[in-house]
């Protein structure tokens, strides 16, 4: 058997006088920004009056085993709520526990499947936004890459849609690629896609995972004009998107947190202002299962206010704590706490907080978001009564409006006489250091189109070519490509046996 090495917290500063409930937390190794908006949502919502005291416990949430460990010691110490995280592997361990012993498990983790009474889901479902958005954009043709670690209720509803509407879908798990090999499995995966000609694709993964395959499809060059990728998470703007936004392709998704919004607002430049060592991950902006962590904290503090408000006793009748007591004592007061969890609604990062009675959230907007030349626009926004509204339906707006005030990079080579570094160059700046023919053109283009435009001697010094193996463009070709350049000018030569 596997050593297990479980850290325990407990957090004490609470405890002087004020009445203070309870709480368990399970959060995975790495979850270091969810646990500094943990701490954050602790500090925010507790009150003189009322405040919430948590047992945290750091695992592995992929092992069931730890995951038992974690749960029956909190059990044990009394907590009335456990927050945490599960994974594919803990999740059936972690409901039928939370069933046995009515003790409400709130999560910012994917949906998981089925009724599950004492379970909280903070994570708005995205089945119905990625199908309007899928139906909007009118695909009939497209390849769904899927992750099975976050379940696969969302490849169900795909599947289906797709029998009902005569959509043409291939379906790819992504999911138990090995590790060591996954970059090279991502290429091979794209390529393959290629001569199915697939050129519209949806990534249905969490953001790191997203990360790593558009690496490799901007190695190859899969992430220029004529490519659509939709991420259908609900952090479109948690990645770095920078590098295909001046590729060129389509890239859309969804955003749950609204940094337009005033509670958001207000809560970053809170966040920006912490230190960085006492909160690990506030360094970077709040991504969305932070946010969601955070509201987390929130809600369960408005609903054991509510019931301390309510004088419900929450004392431990009858109950010793063991968790796997046969036959199993229930909490006593399990199903009260349940009901007032569920009730909960306030407005939180994540936009209108408001669950069914199978703890699923309702009645919430989903921003959806493309990519443009400037980086991530709102486009619109997803809800269940209304479905897709699209706000702004310019989706290349006139191109050339701002052009004016855009400077145009030109890559250009030297080779005399169409491009030379005048004599004297070290006492001209910018443009004014070259000479030449295409000198003089690209001036008279750009007077008669009236842009502004800054020549740029290609790095590598080579016109360009495309590698055979990794089939990556370099020279001013190349710059074009990845949206490096947006014009070339030079004396080019074709030739056949290109
Ligand atoms: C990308 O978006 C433009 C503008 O909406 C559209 O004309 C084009 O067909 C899209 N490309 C793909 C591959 O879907
Ligand atoms: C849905 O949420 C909005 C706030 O975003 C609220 O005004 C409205 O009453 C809610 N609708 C229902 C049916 O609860
Ligand atoms: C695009 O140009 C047309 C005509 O000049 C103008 O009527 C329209 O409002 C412009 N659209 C945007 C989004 O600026
Ligand atoms: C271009 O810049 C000028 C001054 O910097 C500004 O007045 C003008 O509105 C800008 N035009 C566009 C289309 O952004």
């Amino acid at each position: 058997m596997k050593l297990l090495l479980i850290l325990t917290l407990v957090w004490r500063e609470a405890s002087c006088g004020s009445p203070s409930v309870q709480i368990g937390g399970l959060f995975p190794r790495g979850a270091d920004q969810e646990y500094s908006a943990f701490r954050v949502g602790m500090v925010q919502f507790g009150m003189a009056d009322f405040r919430l005291t948590p047992h945290i416990d750091n695992l592995e949430v992929a092992n069931s085993f730890a995951v038992t460990n974690c749960f029956c010691s909190q059990f044990s110490r009394g907590v009335y709520a456990i927050f945490g995280f599960y994974d594919k592997k803990s999740v059936n361990t972690i409901t039928s526990f939370c069933e046995t012993l009515h003790v409400s498990f709130i999560t910012p983790s994917f949906p998981a499947e089925g009724m599950n009474q004492f379970v909280l889901q903070m994570r708005p479902d995205i089945k119905g936004p990625l199908i309007s958005l899928v139906e909007y954009y009118k695909w009939e043709k497209f390849a769904y890459l899927y992750d099975s670690d976050r379940g696969l209720s969302t490849l169900q509803v795909i599947l289906d849609t797709a029998a009902e509407k005569k959509w043409v879908v291939t379906a790819i798990n992504v999911g138990n690629l090995k590790d060591e090999r996954k970059d090279e499995a991502y290429r091979s995966l794209f390529q393959d896609l290629e001569i199915r000609k697939e050129r519209r694709i949806i990534l249905d993964c969490e953001q790191d995972k997203v990360k790593d395959i558009m690496e490799q499809v901007i190695t190859i060059g899969r992430h220029v004009k004529g490519y659509h990728y939709i991420i259908a998470n609900l952090g479109f703007v948690d990645g770095d998107l920078s590098k295909i936004q001046y590729g060129g392709a389509n890239v859309s998704g969804f955003q749950i947190v609204d940094f337009d919004d005033p509670v958001v607002a207000k809560f970053d430049q809170r966040w920006e202002a912490l230190e960085e060592k006492e909160y690990p991950g506030a360094d970077s902006r709040i991504r969305y299962t932070s946010a969601l962590t955070y509201d987390a904290v929130h809600v369960m503090t408005e609903a054991f206010r509510f019931l301390h408000k309510q004088r419900i006793d929450m004392s431990r009748r009858g109950n010793s704590g063991d968790c796997l007591a046969n036959p199993a004592v229930p909490w006593a007061q399990g199903v009260e706490i349940e009901r007032a969890l569920k009730q909960v609604r306030v407005d939180g990062l994540t936009g209108n907080i408001q669950f069914d009675q199978y703890g699923k959230r309702i009645n919430y907007s989903v921003t959806v978001m493309e990519l443009k030349n400037n980086g991530p626009v709102k486009i619109g926004y997803w809800n269940e009564v209304d479905k897709m509204v699209v706000t702004k339906s310019d989706l290349y707006p006139n191109d050339t409006m701002g052009m004016e005030n855009k400077t145009v990079i030109v890559s250009t080579i030297l080779e005399a006489p169409y491009v030379m570094m005048k004599k004297n160059s070290e006492q001209f700046q910018d443009n004014d250091r070259y000479e030449g023919y295409c000198v003089d053109l690209a001036a008279e283009i750009a007077k008669h189109c009236g842009i502004r435009y800054q020549l740029r001697i290609v790095g590598d010094g080579k016109y360009g070519a495309r590698d055979a193996e990794t089939k990556i463009w370099n020279g001013m070709v190349g710059e074009l490509v990845y949206g490096k350049a947006d014009i070339a000018i030079a004396p080019l030569t074709i030739t056949l046996n290109s």
